[in-house]
């Protein structure tokens, strides 16, 4: 640990971030076609047989141009759809976070529902030295750390902020995923 405890070097950050590969094999993207697998479970033993699993796909949504971005000034998009509980942000944090795309992996996305009971977190993003975070929640002072997957800093939430997988094609990004469940939904694609 650095003893200086106000500043982190890059290699300790980096320890707490998820690779992109993990970070999209974990989101279960990877498989962006495909809705229906099937899993042997238990070879050779007497539990053995197959199940199906039905993995999810996401729309990809173009949301930006990487050349407008201007650092630490959120975008709101909704995503995977316009119903409710959608709303989310877009921003390029002009320091590296886990899941970040551009030159920098620094461009990074978040639901704006707060998971603790969906209180909205428009207009909360704050950059704090090398710190980027998402809070306070009006509502119980929920705080989610930008970088590093949205996992809790302070307050009542006990699940991170839902994260957007982001894709760079180019000059554009486009949202192609979510990592973890939006408030208020039993499926991130069911916006009823
Ligand atoms: S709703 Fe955000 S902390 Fe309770």
């Amino acid at each position: 640990m650095n003893p200086d405890k106000s500043k982190q070097t890059a290699e300790e950050h980096g320890k707490c971030m998820l690779t992109r590969r993990k970070f999209l094999m974990y989101s279960g993207t990877a498989a962006a076609t495909s809705s229906v697998i099937t899993l042997n479970m238990f070879p050779g033993t007497v539990q053995a047989k197959e199940l199906q699993a039905q993995v999810t796909t996401y729309p990809r949504t173009l949301i930006a141009k990487l050349s407008e971005l201007k650092a630490n000034q959120p975008l709101d998009f909704n995503y995977p759809d316009n119903g409710p509980n959608s709303q989310a942000m877009l921003v390029k944090m002009d320091v590296p976070g886990g899941g970040g795309v551009g030159p920098k992996q620094d461009v990074v996305a978040y639901s704006y529902m707060c998971t603790h009971q969906g209180g909205p977190l428009q207009n909360e993003y704050k950059v704090v030295g090398e710190h980027r975070v998402l809070g306070q929640c009006p509502f119980h002072l929920s705080t989610f750390d930008l970088r590093r997957h949205g996992i809790i800093v302070s307050g009542q939430a006990y699940e991170s902020l839902p994260q957007v997988l982001l894709e760079l094609d180019g000059d554009e990004i486009y949202a192609v995923g979510i990592m973890g469940l939006l408030f208020g939904r039993t499926d991130n694609k069911l916006a009823g």
